[in-house]
């Protein structure tokens, strides 16, 4: 049980009484129960993600480019020639390290997000240090994948720091069960990771209304770095993210899944990663536990229900309001 849940519920019977799934229940009851162990290397790797997704017709950033091998690199000026804007990530990243967001060119210069310059030189070390495994886990040499720049709907434009705000949805047997939105903050340094110091806002399932949010596991009623108040903050093309997110289930065959996603203000929702052990602190977002939802799935006699059938299902039975 991390640490934090318990700082959130003061006594541990609390805990219980508001059924917020545990570590080990998770991993016991639900990761390995419904992840098949040959199919995590679907989603443990941006670049098999994104060609699933691809191949399912499910949208995600379009890929511009692939850097798989050191010898590949002498093609990057050619490829980033025509390209003002693009983001280039590790396949198997986390924690956002390694993202380089390019949003404009300067003559031969390339501008980061943050007003930064590089210069070629300096790109083509972040892609060198990319494939060398600076960057992944525990070092080993990766890909570098090169994506079309997402541009945050203008709903979150007041809300973030830098950064494009990203909703995280467990998606259980092919059910969205409970979603929150990350933004990120002076603190998280424009990166929507909670553990960073991003905030976390719970949703509501029916209308992707903000239920409260948190930063740092306390509750937070504004944007420390915007001001801006959350209760006004509701989430555009909410069915249709979800449809989406729950799509996730036929395309990756995993029945316990964190799905990203981002909105982009011309493509609508996007796919951005997926998440075979995706994390509990969702929960301390929506200040309620996802028990009772898991459970509630778990007794559904009928089958495998469609995707308008699961999304309606969930945002008639696991709303707030
Ligand atoms: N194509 C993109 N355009 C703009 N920002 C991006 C893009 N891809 C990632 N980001 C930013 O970087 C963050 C982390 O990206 P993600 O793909 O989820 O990698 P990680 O596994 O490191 O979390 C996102 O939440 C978003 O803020
Ligand atoms: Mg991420």
């Amino acid at each position: 049980m991390p640490v934090n849940l318990f700082k959130w519920f003061a006594r541990p019977h609390a805990l219980l009484d508001a059924g917020v799934l545990s570590m080990n229940r998770r991993n016991l009851c639900y990761v390995s129960r419904y992840n098949k162990r040959s199919l995590l290397p679907l989603v443990d790797d941006k670049l098999s993600t994104k060609r699933l997704a691809e191949k399912a017709g499910v949208a995600v950033p379009k890929l511009l480019g692939v850097i798989q091998y050191q010898h590949d690199v002498q093609q990057l000026h050619k490829l980033l020639d025509h390209l003002s804007e693009f983001v280039i990530k590790p396949a198997n990243g986390s924690g956002g390290k390694g993202i380089l967001v390019i949003t404009g060119r300067d003559g031969s210069d390339f501008v980061k997000g943050s007003g930064e310059k590089l210069g070629f030189a300096d790109v083509k070390r972040h892609v060198t240090n990319t494939l060398g495994g600076l960057y992944s886990l525990g070092g080993k040499t990766d890909v570098a994948l090169i994506e079309s720049l997402i541009r945050a709907d203008p709903v979150f434009e007041r809300y973030s720091h830098e950064g494009v705000p990203d909703i995280r949805t467990i998606v259980f047997k092919g059910y969205p069960v409970m979603a929150m939105l990350r933004l990120a903050t002076k603190a998280s340094d424009g990166k929507a990771n909670l553990h960073q110091g991003a905030v976390g806002v719970g949703l509501d399932m029916a209308s992707g209304q903000s239920l409260r949010a948190v930063q740092f596991d306390q509750p937070v009623t504004h944007h420390p770095d915007t001001m801006q108040d959350f209760s006004a903050l509701s989430v555009p093309h909410w069915k249709q993210l979800l449809t989406l997110t729950a799509r996730c289930y036929e395309m990756t065959g995993l029945g316990y899944l964190g799905v990203d996603m981002v909105l982009d203000q011309n493509e609508g929702p996007l796919i951005l990663e997926l998440n075979a052990r995706p994390g509990l602190a969702i929960q301390i977002a929506n200040g309620s536990g996802l028990r009772s939802r898991l459970e509630m799935i778990e007794t559904l006699k009928s089958g495998d229900n469609a995707v308008s059938e699961r999304v309606t299902y969930a945002m008639t039975h696991f709303s707030h309001f």
